[in-house]
């Protein structure tokens, strides 16, 4: 955890709640919180649910690990404990947009389970939705879309997640994204609309 370091500080209470959000957005707000591999499709599917939702009114906003590190965490590098902070400062700011009655959606590697745990703690039941976009190491690296495997391999890229450095996959995530299959991006963002409607997320 973080620590508190600031002193004198007051928590306020909110006056609008989350059920009134909620009604403004006309849907529940939740986290859909992808994590994979480089490479594995997160953000590419990510975005595809972004525009579906879109399409259906919903309120979404996506944040994406590339994107987020080139402003709000350009501080951050990939030691263990930066990406701890990376996920840490991602689950807080997904918590206000959830405040704020919208569908955050998340493409992270978050290779740490304790880090994604974490953020599953900051949330209530149910508005942390771990989306593991499963492909295998062989798939992202012949992607590659980068080249930072390829630099990884040749030892001219140090800590690479999935060359030399870990990815702790979820043991139960709420929905696995088959990367490896022949679905389009199309198909596996259906998998994910379907499972908020199942939940009830898109209604009130
Ligand atoms: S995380 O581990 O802290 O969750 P994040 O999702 O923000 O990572 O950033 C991952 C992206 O950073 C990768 O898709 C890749 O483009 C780039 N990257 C650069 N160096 C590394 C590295 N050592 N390990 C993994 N990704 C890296």
């Amino acid at each position: 955890m973080a620590e508190q370091k600031a002193t004198n500080v007051t928590w306020h209470a909110h006056t609008v709640t989350k059920a009134e959000r909620w009604q403004g957005s006309g849907h529940k707000a939740a986290v859909l919180w992808f994590t994979g591999l480089s490479a594995s499709g997160k953000s590419t599917v990510a975005n595809a649910v972004d525009s579906l939702l879109n399409k259906m009114g919903k309120r979404t906003i996506v944040l994406d690990g590339d994107n987020i590190r080139m402003g709000l965490n350009k501080n951050l590098t990939f030691s263990a404990e930066d990406r701890a902070e990376n996920i840490r400062r991602i689950g807080e700011v997904s918590k206000l947009f959830v405040s704020a009655g919208v569908i955050s959606i998340t493409a992270f590697i978050s290779p740490y389970k304790a880090d994604r745990d974490k953020v599953r703690a900051l949330l209530e039941p149910g508005e942390f939705i771990e989306v593991f976009m499963d492909t295998s190491l062989e798939l992202c690296e012949q992607r590659d879309p980068k080249g930072l495997y390829k630099k990884a391999r040749a030892g001219l890229h140090k800590g690479m997640t999935g060359i030399d450095d870990p990815y702790e996959a979820p043991d139960k995530p709420e929905l696995v994204l088959d990367g490896n299959s022949n679905k389009s991006v199309e198909e596996l963002a259906q998998e994910v609309v379907a499972y908020l409607e199942k939940q009830g997320v898109l209604s009130v």
